[in-house]
């Protein structure tokens, strides 16, 4: 926000609060989200946008579109069906008795500092006539302008209480228009950036597959208010769930074209009844604004995930080898320890084992048999994990491993054991995806043996400092044989609790390891997981093309610095593309660095190429995983062009990448504005990793002030297909 004016988001009148009324203040550096509520009366939302400066002058209240009919329905905070409400309620109850509907008005509330800059904001609101109550939390964290809300209902009603639908949050919003981004792929193609405007009636972003639910669409979202969203100016809000399980987003324009965002976990087959004094609490919606575009709002996220969402958020990344393009299911000692041999020789710092280590009686050497089985496989591996570890750190490198501990193959001791752990749906046949069965974490004993597989295979060597964790398919014919008949409703909630549960015991015990979170690729790239875990691999999808979309998209809302990014083969495994080495490199290179290929296959030129790249990246890393991210130019636009600068937060130093992803006319020239420097400050400019160390750019070597790079900017010489440069910049 940072200089612009007050740009008023809401239709709003000003009125006079009750005597007895409260305005309740949740505030950032730059952000306010102001509520007013009068004990007995509804609890309203009346501005959330760019800070106030003085709130206590004024009451806000939303316009109350007909006041004749005593429609209130454009104010409430957090709506429940009840009453004159008629759009999408934020919660829909059926107490005790039967009754239906539910009418929240505010209690109380009450505000502390968690810390220099964190506050907390409980808001309680209680049925007019029941004793049924919703508490409304809010954390501000002022530096990094970023609100969270969740949700906490419990009762008092004699008997039980069924919650049919229970949002994280309810945000409304006028404006003329509305633009909504949003990301919806498949595998191998994660979080496909759209943008639309949206129109009257309901726009619903969800996942109903229980695992994997980031993989077809994700919960995080941009809204751009009377413009599409860009990158330096204009009134942008984002939101995303930190839930790992089913969610739904819903955009509703309504008849008086307010804007209804209302977010949670999916209320589909999911009614939990609770008996007195039992608590269900929602995941976080983590929400930021800005009104300088998108690119703040990406600052925002960043610095809140590296400070309070992401494992060793301040730590740079390791430079890895993964096995699994390199070798798949098809190895032995010899070619493992031949792998961690050439990776030491090329700087790579952890050597990660995926797929195909495990199973015995059900040797795991293909995708259809074994999970579950956790014990190295004899055959393979005689001398055992903690040999191929300790082999890894006399070559100076860490090693990690892949695990899969929430599946099941048929083909296994496992299922054979405890074919009840099964998620199954009465006497209906088990339907295999990639042919494995997924386990019921709603279940207790799955925990632990979930919690367990992890330990154990931790125990196999004190040199594993990393494990990838991974889950390859969704959750369908759901259900549980541990929850009882009337509480099948529990088990998309109860799994991922479960989860939880497991990655908390984990985190406890194992707070140094560095974990991967995987899920066939992207399918669980979102906040709720990424607490947990230090990083995400973005994609099954190495094709240095199709990642330019991907990571651009994960990384407007993730940090860089948790972006798995690996350099494969070439031609690419999943696509058959050929691309050049330096463009896979550089495509890598803008977020965790690392290689997924048989090193050995790296000869010549190319040998040294990747050497130098991975000594290069290993000076930028900072900027790169520290730093902050602009985005100069979208992947997603048709000029066949695109890139980005990261800066270091004390603005001394800069990268920037840029792409030429198709053929340009020989003349042109690729003319680019930087953003993020400082306009006082001197910066030397070096084009870095070409394949033979030097550069034919005319401005290497050169220094350029802060000011002339943002507003003059630099004509890079790239149009042929696939071209690329990266530029240093360093103070001088
Ligand atoms: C998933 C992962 C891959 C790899 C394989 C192993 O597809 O996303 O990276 O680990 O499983 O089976």
């Amino acid at each position: 926000m940072k200089g612009n004016k007050t740009l008023m988001t809401v239709a709003m009148v000003s009125m006079a609060l009750a005597a007895n009324a409260a305005q309740i203040k949740v505030e950032t550096g730059d952000v306010s989200l102001i509520m007013d509520g009068e004990p007995g009366g509804a609890l309203n939302l009346c501005y959330f946008g760019e800070k106030l400066a003085n709130t206590s002058e004024f009451a806000y209240a939303w316009h109350i579109t007909q006041p004749d009919t005593q429609d209130e329905y454009g104010r409430q905070l957090y709506p429940a069906y009840g009453g004159r409400f008629f759009l999408n309620p934020a919660l829909k109850l059926t107490h005790a008795d039967g009754v239906m509907t539910t009418e929240l008005v505010y209690r109380s509330h009450e505000q502390k500092a968690i810390d220099a800059n964190r506050t907390e904001t409980v808001v309680h609101l209680q049925d007019k006539i029941y004793d049924a109550r919703v508490d409304l939390r809010f954390v501000a964290y002022n530096d990094e302008d970023v609100i969270t809300q969740s949700v906490i209902f419990s009762h008092g009603e004699k008997g039980e209480v069924t919650v049919e639908n229970i949002a994280s949050s309810y945000i409304t919003l006028k404006a003329h228009d509305y633009y909504l981004t949003h990301f919806h792929g498949t595998w191998a193609r994660e979080m496909q950036l759209t943008e639309e405007k949206l129109t009257p009636g309901v726009k619903v972003v969800e996942s109903k597959k229980g695992v994997r639910t980031a993989q077809s669409d994700n919960s995080a979202f941009l809204l751009s208010l009377d413009a599409p969203a860009s990158e330096y100016s204009g009134d942008v809000y984002a939101g995303a769930l930190a839930w790992t399980g089913n969610y739904k987003m819903q955009f509703e324009v309504d008849e008086a074209g307010l804007l209804h965002i209302v977010g949670g976990i999916n209320p589909f087959a999911s009614a939990i009844s609770l008996s007195a004094g039992e608590e269900l609490v929602t995941p976080e919606m983590v929400l930021t604004y800005s009104n300088n575009g998108r690119s703040e709002v990406t600052h925002n996220l960043h610095d809140w995930a590296r400070r309070y969402n992401l494992a060793h958020g301040d730590e740079v990344r390791p430079v890895v080898l993964n096995s699994w393009e390199g070798a798949y299911f098809d190895f032995d000692e010899k070619v493992i320890t031949d792998m961690i041999d050439d990776a030491a020789a090329f700087g790579v710092e952890m050597f990660v084992l995926d797929d195909g280590w495990f199973g015995n009686k059900f040797p795991r050497n293909g995708d259809n048999a074994g999970l579950g089985d956790w014990q190295v496989n004899k055959k393979k591996l005689p001398q055992g994990i903690g040999y191929l570890a300790d082999y890894a750190v006399s070559k100076g490198m860490k090693f990690g491993i892949w695990i899969e501990p929430e599946m099941v193959n048929p083909d296994s001791e496992l299922a054979r054991r405890h074919p009840e752990w099964i998620v199954q749906s009465g006497k209906r046949d088990l339907l295999p995806m990639r042919n494995q069965h997924l386990l019921d974490l709603s279940n207790p004993e799955v925990q632990d043996f979930v919690f367990e597989t992890f330990d154990n295979v931790l125990k196999m060597s004190p040199n594993i400092s990393y494990v990838k964790w991974d889950a390859n398919r969704h959750a369908d014919n759901v259900g549980s044989t541990y929850l009882a008949a009337d509480e099948q409703g529990r088990f998309w909630y109860d799994y991922i609790c479960g989860l939880y549960n497991v990655y908390e015991r984990i985190r406890a015990k194992y707070p140094d390891v560095l974990i991967q979170l995987c899920s066939s690729g992207g399918g669980r790239v979102d906040f709720g997981a990424l607490k947990y875990h230090d990083e995400f691999w973005a994609s099954d999808n190495t094709n240095a093309l199709d990642r330019l979309k991907i990571q651009y998209s994960e990384n407007i809302f993730f940090p860089a610095m948790a972006t798995a990014a690996h350099v494969s083969t070439s031609p690419n495994h999943q696509t058959g593309m050929m691309l050049p080495l330096k463009f896979r490199f550089d495509v890598a290179m803008m977020g965790r660095l690392g290689m997924e290929l048989q090193p050995k296959q790296l000869e010549g030129d190319e040998r040294t190429f990747a050497l130098n790249a991975i000594e290069l990246y290993k000076e930028l890393r900072p900027v790169i995983q520290l730093g902050d991210l602009y985005r100069i130019d979208s992947p997603y636009d048709e000029d066949g062009y695109c890139s980005d600068v990261y800066v270091s937060k004390d603005r001394r130093e800069a990268v920037v990448f840029a792409f030429s992803t198709t053929y340009h006319n020989r003349t042109q020239s690729y003319d680019i504005k930087l953003h993020g420097l400082d306009p006082a400050k001197n910066y030397l400019l070096k084009e870095v990793n070409t394949p033979d160390g030097g550069s034919w750019y005319p401005g290497n070597g050169k220094v350029y002030s802060g000011e002339f790079l943002m507003k003059a900017g630099l004509s890079l010489p790239i149009g042929g297909a696939f071209t690329s440069m990266v530029l240093h910049l360093t103070e001088q």
